[in-house]
């Protein structure tokens, strides 16, 4: 005999989007149940990137978790682009009236977890197998394992907020789901250290040995990246190797302010874009990495995770305390729209900003082109800088 649970929405997976999803739902007095396949420590200590637009922490004002994000996040005006020794400014603020705040999202899932916690709301972390079944119907389930029970969990909308490896998405029948893929010759290295960032604000660079980039997560501590062969074991980059790529691919200037501090975290990230079609299926709606994936040039990732949840919770409030089905039919569509745009920018960012290794000079005059083309056109930088601050996030 299964043990029966019951929720009105089903969320699974307490990434950044199941979270944000929980508490905006919890605060419009849904009840919701977050259920999660890894221990919830691990889930915490992950590393991920760190540039908030200012629609993101709107909402995670209305989720009420943005207090330590207005004391610590970094307000950045803009960013630097790097390019043969010289460094162009795209000015956020001038551009667009705009601004973005740096705060990691490790940092983002610890607040949203803390405030689940204070309000009591349950998250049942290490569910093995779990499977939502009945999805075209009113009244769907989850199935899962936990603590060696099998477990039935009846509710009315099943969240599928599990990431790119989670199972819900596959819960669309193959005949009515589209995918789209785009997967770049190679990847990130990063690396996180206790040392200063080598200026205030983010700077990307280009060179010929490829991308580098130079983030932060506080005033002391830095976040740094280079381009690297995609299947490269992290064993394959020892710190030195790490710093001496930096210091090459921006030059001389800017090096001699770069601490060579210990890395404390090293991780290579494959660059792919992906998109699923639809993001709703019956009862069950997609959020977050489970429908949509994006380099992390121009770090729309997180963003775009908010902003489907921003455009779900409204919906699923319509849909369960209203009995209004319309802007839930809607959520793929709306969300699809502002997605693809997304997508767009950040396949255009990492194109623009790496060295692609299968040595086509025409791409490579061209991309040098574009570059030439952003540092002297302010339309160009206008361009770049509405995306990187965020579009604007859409009603259902
Ligand atoms: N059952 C339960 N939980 C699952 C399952 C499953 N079958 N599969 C995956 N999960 C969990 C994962 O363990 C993870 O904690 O779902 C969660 C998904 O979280 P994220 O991968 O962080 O995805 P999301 O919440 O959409 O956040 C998007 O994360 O990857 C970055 O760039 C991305 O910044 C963006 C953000
Ligand atoms: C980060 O700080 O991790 C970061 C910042 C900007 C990006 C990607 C990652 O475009």
């Amino acid at each position: 005999m299964a043990k029966r649970l019951e929720t009105r929405v089903a969320i699974v997976g307490a990434g950044p989007a199941g979270l944000l999803l929980g508490q905006l739902l919890y605060r419009a007095g849904i009840d919701n149940l977050v259920l999660e396949r890894r221990p919830m420590a691990r889930v915490l200590a992950r590393i991920r990137a760190g540039v908030l637009e200012e629609g993101t922490v709107r909402l995670l004002e209305e989720a009420g978790v943005a207090d330590r994000l207005h004391r610590e996040g970094l307000v950045h005006r803009g960013i630097e682009i790097a390019f043969e020794g010289e460094r162009h400014r795209v000015d956020f603020e001038a551009l667009t009236g705009r601004r973005v705040v740096v705060y990691g999202q490790t940092e983002v899932t610890k607040d949203l977890f803390a405030a689940r916690q204070a309000a009591g709301l349950p998250i049942l972390d290490e569910a093995a197998d779990v499977l939502p079944v009945d999805l075209e119907s009113e009244r769907p389930k989850v199935l899962f394992r936990r603590e060696g029970e099998s477990c039935e969990l009846a509710c009315e909308v099943v969240a599928g907020c599990d990431g790119f490896h989670g199972v819900c998405r596959s819960r669309i029948p193959a005949e009515r789901l589209r995918t789209f893929e785009r997967i770049y010759p190679f990847g990130w290295l990063g690396i996180l250290a206790r040392a200063r960032p080598v200026s205030e604000e983010l700077i990307y660079a280009f060179s010929e040995r490829g991308f580098a980039l130079f983030s932060m997560r506080s005033p002391t501590v830095s976040r740094l990246y280079v381009q690297c062969d995609p299947n490269d074991p992290v064993e394959a980059w020892p710190d030195e190797r790490v710093y001496d790529e930096l210091a090459a691919r921006i030059g001389p200037e800017v090096a001699a302010r770069l601490e060579r501090a210990p890395s404390i975290e090293k991780s290579v990230t494959q660059m792919r874009s992906f998109v699923a079609e639809p993001m709703r299926w019956g009862r069950l709606v997609l959020a977050g990495d489970a429908a949509h994936i994006v380099p992390p040039t121009g770090a729309k990732g997180l963003n775009l995770a908010a902003a489907d949840v921003g455009l779900l919770a409204p919906a699923l409030v319509a849909l369960l305390k209203e009995n209004d089905p319309r802007p839930l039919e809607r959520y793929s569509e709306t969300a699809l729209a502002r997605v693809w745009k997304a997508e767009r920018f950040s396949w255009w960012m990492t194109s623009l900003l790496h060295k692609f290794p299968e040595g086509d000079p025409f791409r490579d005059r061209l991309q040098r082109a574009e570059l030439d083309h952003l540092f002297g056109s302010t339309a160009q930088q206008t361009a770049l800088a509405e995306q990187y601050v965020g579009l604007p996030l859409a009603r259902a």
